[in-house]
């Protein structure tokens, strides 16, 4: 068994990216004691979550490594923030070298930006993380890495091209569209990196647990356009900016595609599992997703808006209008069509089940985006001609 977390860490400097302060930070943490746990991309939405869970146990030693930091708290017992990216020169080597687990979270995780940007989303979540999966190898680090459900393409396929309900880890066929169609960039990369990581399990002893996340939603997630961000974010962000600014929620090609959601706090109770749980998790592939919350994106609009208006009586009825996918996304986007995670694996290693409705996680997200963002974008003047029932 691996040794379990105990003495205290230290320091929460913080310095800029690449910078021979940053590589001082990391090398001047302890040497000795209990496990180190380096999570890069500390700082995003996951990040924001899972970092914080970690603190909250005695003895926890953690790096929180990323660019920005603005949506983790700060002074959390136990974590050393470094402010680095891990294209930084050296910097994976640095962090190899001191943690003992690895837990890598970065990638520009967005649809909106896999046809528009596909050569940073493919060095974002394969290039750029080659070298630290060769790195855990050589130094015997374990790694805990993020891929995604998209990799699994359209729909749940069996090994005979026959569909099936479930999307099941080790059995499912990964089916991505044709090569214009660019929106599969993102899951053909992490495909790729998945396969990697594979390899070097198999071949070079590497110690890994490979997490594939379905539709994690909570607070904190992505940003409002025009607020913290630019650009188009993950649905639920859109929706919520939708609900803020008092515009039309956009169906993409009608919404009748289908997620399966699963609230952030039980995603990161099952990420602390398997970092408890190495012999089990490892060399293992895990989908981590709630089969019960399938909806379709139609019925998420619909509960969103409901869930909105509940705490703001007085906001206009949000509206629904349908896009195609091309004029929101533009050339080259392709949709999931559904999505639903076999959910065995996960309930059989980790002792996990989800839980949560979407009519139990809705409401706390919804007054998190309200505290917030509301004055910020009621500050907006256009806001506030579009939306008058906002205070
Ligand atoms: C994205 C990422 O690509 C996945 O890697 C990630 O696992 C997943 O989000 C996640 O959140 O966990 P996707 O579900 O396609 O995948 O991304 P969203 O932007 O959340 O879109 C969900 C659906 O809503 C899509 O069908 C999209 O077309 C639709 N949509 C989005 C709308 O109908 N209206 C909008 O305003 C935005």
């Amino acid at each position: 068994m691996r040794p379990k977390f105990s003495a205290p860490a230290d320091g929460r400097r913080s310095s800029r990216p690449g910078s021979a302060a940053a590589r001082a930070n990391i090398t001047r943490l302890p040497t000795a004691g209990q496990p180190r746990i380096a999570i890069l991309g500390a700082g995003g939405f996951i990040g924001s979550h899972l970092v914080p869970a970690l603190a909250l146990r005695p003895g926890a030693r953690i790096v929180a490594v990323d660019v920005v930091f603005d949506k983790l708290p700060p002074g959390l017992p136990g974590v050393e923030r470094v402010q680095a990216s891990i294209r930084d020169s050296g910097f994976l080597d640095a962090i190899t070298a001191r943690a003992d687990i690895v837990i890598s979270l970065t990638a520009m995780c967005n649809p909106a930006l896999y046809n528009t940007r596909p050569l940073e989303v493919i060095d974002a979540s394969y290039t750029d993380l080659v070298p630290l999966v060769k790195l855990c190898a050589e130094r015997k680090r374990r790694l805990i890495h993020l891929s995604t459900c998209e990799v699994y393409g359209r729909r749940a396929l069996r090994a005979d091209g026959r569909p099936s309900r479930c999307m099941d880890e080790d059995r499912t066929a990964l089916c991505l569209g044709p090569i214009h169609r660019e929106r599969w960039t993102y899951a053909a990369a992490k495909q790729l990196l998945e396969r990697v990581i594979w390899a070097y399990g198999r071949h070079h002893g590497l110690e890994f647990t490979v997490v594939r996340p379905f539709n994690v939603i909570g607070p904190r997630m992505d940003f409002i356009p025009g607020v913290d961000g630019q650009g188009i974010p993950r649905v639920l962000a859109t929706f919520m900016h939708a609900l803020l600014t008092g515009q039309d929620l956009v169906l993409v090609d009608g919404g009748r595609q289908r997620r399966s959601f699963l609230y952030v706090d039980e995603f990161v109770n099952a990420l602390l599992h398997i970092v408890d749980r190495p012999e089990l998790c490892q060399g293992q592939i895990i989908n981590l997703g709630n089969d019960k919350n399938d909806v379709s994106i139609r019925t998420l609009a619909r509960k969103m808006a409901s869930a909105f208006r509940a705490q703001r009586p007085n906001a206009r009825a949000p509206r629904l209008r349908t896009q195609t996918a091309a004029e929101f996304y533009g050339a080259g986007y392709e949709d999931s069509i559904v999505r639903i995670p076999s959910m065995a694996k996960a309930a059989r290693l980790l002792d996990w089940r989800p839980n949560m409705t979407l009519a139990q996680m809705l409401p706390p997200i919804v007054a998190d985006y309200l505290a917030r963002y509301e004055s910020r974008v009621a500050g907006d003047p256009r806001a506030r001609a579009i939306a008058p029932g906002l205070p």
